[in-house]
């Protein structure tokens, strides 16, 4: 196998990914996650550079841990106080960071800050998360359905809120993997038409159906699984007023949940009870964001793998609708 298997050197957008790439990381995510004390020095050696320009819990902790289960280490630098490119180029940034470490993980306020330290980084450049895509959430979103049931293909996944960086990505692999998905915001808040095009482009390969709408009700027609993220993004916060009147009627609570058969429910975190949902939603027992939130790590783990060490990438044995054990 080639040590490049990915079509790119980065992470930076799920739509470069294919059908057979995604698999593959879940087939890895599962076997490290069912064997977390045997896979310690896959990445032995290796160094991984965090560059965050805004706050993280969930993507700071996971893939710097991520970096030690695996035997590598990792080094955070907070750029929350300025945005890259202040101080320095973005593409000087990048070949500094090239001499010292093995990838790098970028969290952004502008998504062409991710793609610049790609295009000029000669290393592997995550993205973990810009205004515009949230890739290792839509990953590990879909893995753990994934987990819960066995293929997504043909699922109904129904996703109400703001057409964010969660939403679009979340997009991306639905209509990749063959997902049905609804996106359901307020007017004026619908996903970005490229990314709407993209995902026609890959339903029409994978026979995924992508529809968007106003009304939340008809949204939950059918859905299997229903999704939401903040009203206000990180960067949005003086539009927090504003907004929270515009969404007031696209909170996931128990009576729009009513539409739907026992829909699981998801949120990439952080989520505030009482806006986009409701407590007694969030914390019942539909509830999979904390299953989520564990599986960023094996996910991140799994994602960090392909792109630095493939050939040692292991495999789950579970078995999994056309799952490819390895790529072509
Ligand atoms: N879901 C997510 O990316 O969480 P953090 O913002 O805490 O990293
Ligand atoms: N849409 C949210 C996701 C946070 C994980 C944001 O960008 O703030």
């Amino acid at each position: 196998m080639s040590t490049h298997s990915f079509p790119h050197k980065d992470l930076v957008s799920v739509a470069d990914l294919s059908n057979e790439h995604i698999l593959c990381i879940f087939s890895t995510a599962a076997a490290l996650k069912a064997e977390r004390d045997r896979y310690t020095d896959l990445l032995a050696g290796k160094r991984l550079a965090m560059v965050f320009e805004k706050e993280s819990l969930r993507t700071r902790f996971t893939f710097d841990i991520g970096m030690q289960d695996l035997g590598g280490s990792a080094v955070f630098l907070d750029h929350t106080s300025a945005r890259l490119g202040s101080r320095e180029s973005v593409p000087d940034m990048a070949k500094n960071l090239e001499r010292w470490v093995h990838a790098i993980v970028a969290r952004t306020y502008k998504h062409r800050a991710v793609t610049e330290l790609a295009k000029h980084a000669q290393i592997p450049v995550i993205n973990g998360l810009s205004d515009f895509l949230h890739p290792c959430q839509a990953l590990t979103d879909f893995f753990t359905l994934w987990e819960k049931w066995g293929s997504v293909k043909g699922r109904r996944i129904t996703y109400i809120g703001d057409g964010n960086n969660t939403c679009h990505s979340l997009m991306h692999v639905a209509s990749i993997l063959g997902a049905h998905i609804t996106v359901c915001t307020p007017e004026g808040y619908e996903p970005n038409l490229k990314v709407m095009n993209e995902c026609l482009t890959a339903a029409a390969r994978s026979g995924s159906e992508v529809t968007c709408c106003n009304d939340p009700v008809e949204a939950m027609q059918g859905a299997e699984a229903v999704y939401t993220d903040v009203w206000a993004s990180m960067g949005q916060e003086d539009e927090t007023e504003e907004r929270s009147a515009i969404f007031a009627e696209y909170q996931v609570n128990e009576s729009l949940l009513d539409h739907s058969e026992n829909a699981l429910f998801m949120h990439c975190l952080p989520a505030h009870r009482g806006q986009e949902v409701s407590a007694g939603v969030i914390d019942s027992e539909h509830s999979i964001v904390f299953d989520i939130a564990e599986n960023r790590l094996h996910v991140q783990k799994s994602i960090l793998v392909w792109l630095l060490a493939p050939q040692l990438a292991p495999h789950s044995s579970a078995p999994a609708d056309s799952l490819q054990p390895q790529l072509a």
